[in-house]
């Protein structure tokens, strides 16, 4: 599955009870940051349980650009030979980070405070995304953009040759724009401050903290505080990636909806700042337990136990838990069609620029297939219909985005007629042994295309 290559049409179908376990691939934040940071250390770090996406190939492609040592050494083990703060090389070539937001707002972050130049490009997806949101405090930094209109991409960043250390107020709720910030302090002399009015994911933060950079993190009420002394010398280290709990989100969400289902998800990291959709889920009464529950190279780490729950309520999700589940509305939203009740989701308007406007996709969608969705700038309500009750039937778009094509497929798993994707390509970022690994659990789900 390529997001770069002809469409690939899919449909998933009505499906008898989901059983087993659910192996799913490693964390999608953890392996890009692990390559980066390996990149930023003299010496070799070796990564295990990588996630070979091709989000984080574009990312493990780039470091190479950038003159580290990037080698794959089978089986999910990586070696990454660093050249230290500072020592990125100027790329020769354009720097296409495809798909992926996280890849191409942390790696400038982490050459912004360089005397390098490099040019930044990605898919028809990425290119429309914003990027002001990073090139703002890179350029406090001493670091100069030139983008197409509204900070778009293709993009050149000049990196600061002379970097001053910044104090940035992160104006949205993004962990991307808090780690380029980060990234680029790393080469700044003297302490770069950034503070987060809400505590998004923390990755960063803790690996800066595990490669031993000096950091500090300071929660009061009514903001999260990080410090970092800038020109440190990383460490290098082993790094074991936790499975990801955005891509344990699919089977968790199509064994709550899939009559007689019992799914084992194993694995999952379950950092707090992650974990949200979790809660919700709960919450909304689904059959959800934590087993073995363990810590695992800092991060928490547990086994996810999910079972078909007839009985589930539409909530209204807390606006404040938003940062700690932001890619797994969609999913949440899919789960929301087979409650009763109204699921209220606000305080989302970040869900309107990510690989795609992740509201207006799925509130299409879900129309499409007969769910009542209403939407507004930072909001939006599914109507739940009840178990058994969603007629699906419909052709949804998935706009280039993973995470909305495997939520229309999740869909069809439960829905009365089959759901379908005009492009089932771009689950190849996150997750790319999606297909497979539902089918093992008992899913139907085709290829449909020429
Ligand atoms: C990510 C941060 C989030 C998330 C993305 C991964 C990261 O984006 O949506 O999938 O690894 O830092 P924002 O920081 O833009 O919210």
């Amino acid at each position: 599955m390529s997001s770069h290559g002809a469409p690939i049409p899919m449909t998933s179908s009505a499906c008898g009870p989901l059983a087993g376990r659910a192996e799913v691939p490693g964390d999608k934040s953890i392996s890009h940051r692990a390559l980066i940071l390996g990149a930023l250390c003299v010496g070799e770090t070796t990564i295990s349980g990588l996630l070979e996406g091709q989000d984080v190939l574009d990312t493990a492609k780039a470091m190479r650009a950038f003159g580290a040592e990037v080698t794959d050494l089978g089986g999910g083990n990586w070696s990454v030979q660093g050249v230290g703060v500072g020592g990125f090389a100027e790329p020769d070539g354009v720097i296409d980070c495809g798909n992926s937001g996280t890849g191409v707002r942390l790696i400038m972050g982490a050459m912004a405070t360089s005397p390098i130049t490099a040019t930044f490009t990605g898919d028809a997806s990425l290119n429309k995304r914003p990027m002001a949101r990073v090139t703002d405090p890179l350029a406090d930094f001493g670091a100069q953009a030139v983008g197409r209109a509204g900070g778009r991409l293709p993009m050149t960043l000049v990196g600061a040759a002379d970097p001053v250390p910044v104090r940035y107020v992160v104006p949205v709720p993004s962990a991307q724009v808090k780690s380029a910030v980060l990234l680029a302090g790393l080469n700044a002399p003297g302490q770069t401050v950034v503070i987060e009015a809400e505590a998004t994911r923390d990755h960063t933060e803790r690996m800066l903290a595990g490669f031993g950079a000096q950091i500090t993190v300071e929660d009061t009420e009514e903001a999260r505080v990080i410090t970092l002394t800038g020109q440190p010398e990383l460490t290098p280290q082993r790094i074991d990636v936790p499975r990801d709990p955005s891509s344990a989100a699919f089977p968790v969400c199509a064994a709550l909806i899939v009559p007689g289902s019992d799914v084992l998800v194993p694995g999952i990291g379950l950092n707090p700042t992650r974990a949200g959709l979790f809660t919700t889920l709960r919450e909304m009464g689904a059959d959800l337990t934590f087993e073995n529950e363990r810590v695992e190279g800092g991060e928490p780490v547990a086994d996810l136990r999910a079972r078909f729950s007839p009985d589930l309520k539409g909530i209204e999700v807390p606006p404040a838990r938003a940062a700690s589940m932001i890619d797994e509305y969609p999913v949440l939203s899919v789960v929301a069609a087979f409650a009763t009740g109204d699921t209220v989701m606000r305080g989302v308007k970040e869900l309107r620029v990510k690989e795609s406007d992740r509201i207006d996709a799925m509130a299409t969608g879900l129309r499409a297939n007969g769910v009542t969705v209403e939407d507004g700038p930072d909001w939006w309500t599914v109507t739940g219909l009840g178990h058994g009750n969603v007629p699906g039937g419909a052709t949804c778009a998935s706009h280039l985005d993973h995470r909305i094509a495997m939520s229309f497929l999740i869909l069809g798993m439960a829905s009365q007629n089959p759901v379908s994707v005009d492009d089932g390509g771009p689950i190849a970022t996150s997750f790319p042994i999606f297909e497979p690994l539902m089918k093992t659990l008992g899913a139907q789900v085709e290829r449909t295309g020429g």
